[in-house]
């Protein structure tokens, strides 16, 4: 066991309170973190004369030094110290001496640690964005080949309305763009430098916190020292933001498991991204989006296990909030997991364009357009509406789509129809006449595809 303090204890910890209270198996994650932060720290402690040039130097060459080492797998963080900061700091005291006693001054682990977690969410927020960004891209791509891929939109899972895979593909598009905003609106936040706040209260050693925060890249100091410790609201924003990912992920997930069935096969997902079954020899199933989809329950779990330790919390400090680090490390890398392997998913499935036009003819998504030619040709809305109501009954009697009625058989339901009818309720005109901004029409889609490629060529941090 070594630890930071025992100097008012008689008694050895016990091995189990010992090892219940030990963060080393999952903050170890913190090595690069608690190192930039001290050496920082001590630069800042050295240009307020707190510690002397020597000192800050060779306090930063051990801190190096260690960084190389376990780097290079000669020094091993193990489970004989309690925490990331008391194995960087035994470790520094041993190979610097007394130097190394002088690195923790006006520091408290309290605002160590807060500082660590807010460095690690800053960088896991631009990772996250990086692979969001990357399935924005491809998700474009797909759009742009597919404007007239012909396909049914849905409400309640029944055909409504024939769109294409291109505008099916674009509100996923809107929606992981409003993730990326999410990322970028929380890392404002996020990105506010705790350190100085020490235990709760600030020190007495004469810290430049405006120069800290600003060697490490912060927008500036966080502006009360009790926040400072205790908050962990970027945290549950982060796992918010992963949570709304991870929906919508799930979504899309499902509709390709959907689409990939027998019934549909609107697509067909690569022999990469499918597995088989130990029994039945037929097998190819959407194992990946699945795994997406469930994983989805993990990442909420995340989020509202995170809400739930931080509620009811006294300030400032509560040893609670060692919690926040476990849930966090497994939403975050599950989330950018399933955003790479998805993306490798939707890159490489086939589409299958003849099925989903036929699905769209089959399923009377032209309904509303022939009603629409009805009332073109003067006959009130609601009669339309109910010409083409009894023309689909007709339909499903003869097994047949609307536009494979001959001219006769229309007629008997309604004197109205001629021969331009054809032409007028085909899925290249339906889709094709829905031009208002949104929609799925040729030229309106090119626009939205022009406004998000120009999105994309942006980075967010610029
Ligand atoms: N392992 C602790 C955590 O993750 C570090 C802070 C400990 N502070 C303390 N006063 N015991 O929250």
């Amino acid at each position: 066991m070594a630890q930071l303090w025992g100097g008012r204890f008689t008694k050895q910890t016990d091995d189990m309170v010992y090892a219940f209270n030990a963060s080393i198996s999952f903050d170890k994650r913190f090595l690069e973190q608690d190192i930039t932060g001290s050496i920082a720290h001590v630069v800042m402690l050295e240009k307020q004369g707190v510690i002397t040039l020597q000192e800050k130097d060779d306090i930063v060459k051990g801190l190096t030094a260690i960084r190389e080492d376990v780097q290079s797998g000669r020094l091993e963080i193990t489970s004989e110290y309690e925490d990331i900061h008391s194995f960087l700091e035994a470790n520094l005291i041993q190979r610097i001496g007394d130097a190394g006693k002088k690195m923790h001054t006006g520091r408290s682990r309290n605002d160590q640690v807060a500082l660590d977690m807010r460095l690690y969410v800053r960088e896991e927020l631009l990772a996250v964005d990086g692979c969001l960004k990357q399935l924005l891209t491809e998700i474009l791509r797909i759009q742009k080949e597919n404007l007239d891929t012909y396909m049914p939109g849905f409400t309640h899972l029944q055909k409504a309305q024939p769109i294409t895979l291109a505008h099916h593909f674009g509100a996923y598009f809107e929606m992981f763009k409003r993730d990326r905003l999410r990322l970028k609106d929380i890392y404002h936040r996020v990105n506010y430098c705790p350190l100085g706040a020490g235990a709760l209260a600030g020190t007495t050693y004469p810290l430049d916190r405006y120069y800290t925060a600003s060697l490490l890249g912060f927008e500036g100091p966080t502006l009360n020292s009790i926040d400072s410790v205790s908050d962990r609201d970027y945290v549950i924003e982060f796992l918010s933001a992963l949570s709304m990912i991870m929906m919508h992920l799930s979504r899309f997930s499902e509709e390709i498991i959907i689409w990939n069935s027998n019934e549909y096969r609107f697509v067909e997902i690569d022999d990469a991204y499918s597995t088989g079954s130990s029994i039945m020899p037929q097998k190819k199933n959407p194992d990946i989006a699945e795994l997406v989809r469930g994983k989805t329950g993990r990442v909420y779990g995340a989020l509202i296990g995170m809400l739930t330790t931080m509620k009811a919390l006294p300030l400032a400090y509560n040893k609670d909030m060692q919690e926040d680090k476990e849930g966090t490390f497994d939403a975050i890398d599950t989330v950018k997991d399933c955003i790479v392997l998805f993306t490798g998913m939707i890159a490489t499935m086939k589409f299958r364009p003849e099925n989903m036009a036929r699905s769209a003819m089959r399923g009377f998504t032209n309904a509303t357009d022939a009603a629409d030619y009805l009332v073109k040709k003067g006959v009130p809305f609601r009669d339309a509406h109910g010409i083409i109501g009894r023309l689909v009954l007709t339909c499903i009697e003869k097994e047949k789509a609307i536009e494979e009625l001959t001219l006769a058989e229309l007629k008997e339901l309604s004197p109205v129809f001629e021969a331009d009818v054809y032409d007028e309720i085909s899925l290249k005109t339906c889709v094709g006449k829905r031009l208002t901004v949104g929609a799925p029409g040729r030229a309106a889609m090119e626009d939205v595809i022009k406004q998000n490629e120009a999105y994309l060529s942006v980075d967010w941090q610029q």
